[in-house]
């Protein structure tokens, strides 16, 4: 079978990337990263594709006349290499219609916070500003609204008293590297069914296991 080839949006330092990256050099991950497209040339996930002969583009707004335009040539690229997956590494920008239209139910993206809770930016601050004991991260297919499209994958992680953004965004980052891979692996092996708006994950063993925080005592 043709592996999935994968086109990573990205906008920053790309430690999400990295982790997608490892996953499919280890052989956990079945696909063929594609393409890196980023909208910023300074970002540090330039270095990485370098590093590991994955090419790049360079694609700012400023050089298309609308944000529709900008959106459409980026599907495109993507739509020229037979692209299957679109993956959002940290991609700073609302996806416009004209890319989701053209990858619907086929745009992942990797939010810091438990969603629906806490969309949007600084969702870390976020949390740790409304005092939630559990906070985490979320993967999920991108839809027209804001971090509002069906979950895939979730893990959770406590929020502690001392906890500053920066402390807990380290907590949650080390889960996100995790869930990440695993939620392209379940859509690379058709395990994902997308059922009004609610994902169902074929062959899963779900248990019952929970954390809480404060631990029970
Ligand atoms: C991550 O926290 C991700 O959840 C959010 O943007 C950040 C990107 O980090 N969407 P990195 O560039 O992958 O290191």
């Amino acid at each position: 079978m043709e592996r999935l080839k994968v086109g990573v949006l990205a906008s920053g330092r790309g430690s999400n990337f990295q982790a997608i990256i490892d996953s499919a050099e280890s052989g956990y991950l079945n696909i063929e990263i594609a393409i890196l497209i980023t909208d910023n040339p300074a970002a540090f996930a330039i270095d990485r594709a370098k590093k590991h002969g994955i090419s790049y583009l360079v694609v700012t707004p400023e050089q298309f006349s609308s944000k529709d335009a900008y959106f459409s040539h980026i599907s495109s690229e993507l739509q020229k290499l037979k692209v299957g997956l679109v993956v959002l590494a940290g991609f700073m920008r609302i996806i416009g219609k004209p890319l989701i239209k053209a990858f619907r139910n086929k745009i992942l993206n990797i939010h810091p916070a438990l969603l629906p809770a806490f969309p949007g930016l600084h969702s870390q601050k976020q949390a740790i500003d409304h005092g939630v004991k559990i906070s985490g991260c979320t993967v999920h297919f991108v839809d027209e609204g804001m971090d509002t499209g069906p979950i895939i994958v979730q893990a959770a992680v406590p929020v502690k008293d001392a906890d500053s953004e920066d402390t807990l965004s380290e907590r949650i980052l080390k889960f996100e590297h995790k869930i990440f891979p695993q939620a392209i692996k379940l859509f690379s092996e058709g395990r994902l069914e997308v059922i009004s708006n609610k994902v169902q994950i074929k062959g899963i063993l779900f248990d019952d296991k929970a954390i809480t925080n404060p631990p029970l005592s």
